[in-house]
């Protein structure tokens, strides 16, 4: 049986589990996650304009690209579930 993997379908199993996605993504990685965010945010060279962190969740690979960079740079997050949005925001 086709998986259902429509946008709607997609956004719905999101903010179905916002709440607990850092902490599912924390403890299924290991704690990894956070090590590859600090190494993909290392591994940009600094932009001279803003970043655009595409499906950014609850934020925490744009927020590993603050840390690194500071305010100097204009970090933009976009995402379709409101849900994990609201916790980036937070
Ligand atoms: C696995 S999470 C990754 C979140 C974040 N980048 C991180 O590092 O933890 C994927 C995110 O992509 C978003 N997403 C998936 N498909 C999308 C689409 N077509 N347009 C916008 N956002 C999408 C989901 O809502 C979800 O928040």
């Amino acid at each position: 049986m086709a998986v259902d993997k429509s946008g709607q379908r997609v956004r719905a199993m999101f903010a179905q589990i916002a709440r607990r996605y850092d902490f599912l993504n924390h403890f299924l990685s290991g704690g990894t996650d956070v090590y590859w965010r600090w190494r993909t945010a290392r591994a940009v060279s600094v932009p001279a304009g803003p970043i655009l962190d595409v499906c950014t969740g609850t934020g925490d690979l744009a927020f590993a690209f603050r840390r690194r960079l500071g305010d100097d740079v204009a970090i933009i997050g976009t995402d379709f579930t409101h849900e994990m949005l609201v916790l980036a925001q937070r």
